[in-house]
């Protein structure tokens, strides 16, 4: 089996032995690493140079074009033109920081907060998701008047450093810090231990509590990303979070949904919460909000929120501004229009079948899970273990069929699929024949 693997080395372009790429690639990567040195992380171990994006496409410098299943950010299809033209739109006509009386922000953030259930009634936008959480803390630690934080063993929340700290997948080797307790993730737990995974979430989630509180620190909140998707993505069964949120209420903690992964629709749901049938306190929100335009936010009620402003307010300059909104509302129109949700669910569900009957074919996959539109599929070698190599040797070699998939979980042993919403049985269709193809050679 192999270890646990950090979020960004999964799918990572090594830089090491580059003999076998073309003398313009070579230099392409040196001149990369010349100038964003370390911090360059590419995908693939032959890393692509895209150009251009349509719809479930992306499209490379040699005009190569590639079905992708990776990527969250542009949820309603790249480059869809109802959103470019309203950016554009809105960009040429106005474009200013947030403190200024805005129509377009302000019908924006009351359509947003149409979606939510009662109570959660008040936004406030950010650039990122990492920013959207980081101020979720924030409130947190106002109304509890506590510091400590549950998450995933295997959570990515962010890069800010409150949010790294909470985020155990962002790196191989710190500790966790004294505020953070770590608890396994749904299924991993519950499957060891014979299936009870509302029980056996919630038992951890009480343990850590009382752990935080025997240490003096306190319990302010659980954060979790409610699909799971760097544990491994955990779905199922629907409601398993709801025992959870009424332990952490009963210890006078807040339950935070990290939604940048599942929100706008993904899981076949507006929200990955609402498959729980849960009200959380907070609702943090991002990448697919603006389908590639930066933006996030942070949902909830208005007497956190202003237990919060009572000490410091907020302020974020670029969060929230006109051309943001502009994007969210086009997002929200297309979701609409072309009834992306219910799309999530059908095409969502029949990919998941056709998964199924591989696994009755190769015994390598080991399990299939998701909701929707985020798959996720597990290799396992003969013994059973995880087998992140083989997930790796899958990715790279759906790459030469021109097809662009991710891993995630603590081992990187999961294939993780995740296409843009307006994925149609005939991708799906095509993605489940290239995989079989693979696995036959394999
Ligand atoms: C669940 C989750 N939360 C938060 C973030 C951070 O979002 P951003 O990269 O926009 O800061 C990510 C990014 O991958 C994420 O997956």
């Amino acid at each position: 089996m192999s270890g646990t693997k950090q979020i960004l080395a999964l799918n990572r372009f090594d830089g090491g032995d580059t003999s076998g790429l073309s003398a313009g690639l070579r230099e392409r990567l040196e001149k990369r690493a010349s100038t964003f040195g370390a911090a360059s992380v590419l995908f693939y171990e032959q890393p692509i140079e895209m150009v251009r994006g349509n719809g479930v496409h992306l499209i490379d410098v040699a005009g190569t074009r590639y079905l992708d299943m990776y990527n969250n950010v542009p949820s309603v299809g790249h480059c869809h033109p109802h959103v470019v033209s309203a950016i554009a739109a809105q960009a040429a006509r106005l474009n200013i920081h947030t403190r200024y009386l805005s129509r377009p922000v302000e019908d924006y953030a009351a359509r947003l907060l149409g979606h939510f259930p009662a109570g959660l009634s008040n936004l406030t936008m950010t650039c990122t998701g990492s920013e959207a959480n980081d101020l979720a803390l924030r409130i947190a630690t106002a109304v509890t008047g506590k510091n400590g934080f549950i998450v995933t063993r295997t959570a990515y929340h962010g890069n800010t450093a409150a949010v790294t700290a909470i985020s155990p997948s962002s790196s191989s080797a710190s500790p966790t810090a004294p505020h953070v307790r770590l608890v396994d993730a749904p299924s991993r737990a519950s499957i060891a231990a014979g299936g009870d995974v509302a029980g056996l979430f919630a038992q951890s989630v009480q343990a850590a509590i009382a752990d935080l509180e025997a240490s003096g620190i306190g319990f302010a909140a659980l954060i979790v990303d409610s699909i799971f998707s760097s544990d491994g993505i955990f779905a199922d069964p629907a409601g398993f979070l709801l025992p959870t949120m009424n332990i952490v209420h009963e210890a006078g903690g807040l339950f935070i949904a990290d939604e940048v992964q599942p929100g706008f629709g993904r899981t076949g749901t507006m929200w990955g919460f609402s498959r729980h049938d849960i009200t959380p306190d907070i609702v943090t929100l991002g990448k697919p909000m603006g389908n590639g335009f930066p933006m996030g936010g942070v949902v909830t009620r208005p007497e956190f929120l202003s237990c919060f402003c009572r000490e410091t307010g907020y302020f974020n300059t670029f969060g929230g501004n006109p051309v943001a909104a502009a994007a969210g509302d086009a997002v929200l129109d297309v979701l609409e229009d072309e009834n992306l949700i219910a799309n999530a669910r059908t095409t969502g569900a029949l990919l998941r079948e056709g998964l199924e009957s591989l696994r009755a074919e190769f015994p390598r996959i080991g399990g299939v899970r998701g909701a929707g539109l985020f798959l996720g599929l597990d290799f396992c070698n003969e013994a059973g273990a995880p087998d992140q190599a083989m997930a790796s040797a899958v990715i790279n070699a759906l790459r030469q069929k021109l097809i662009l998939v991710g891993a995630a979980g603590q081992y990187g042993h999961t294939l993780k699929i995740r296409p843009p919403l307006c994925f149609t049985p005939a991708h799906a269709g095509q993605f489940l024949e290239s995989l079989r193809q693979v696995l036959r050679a394999a």
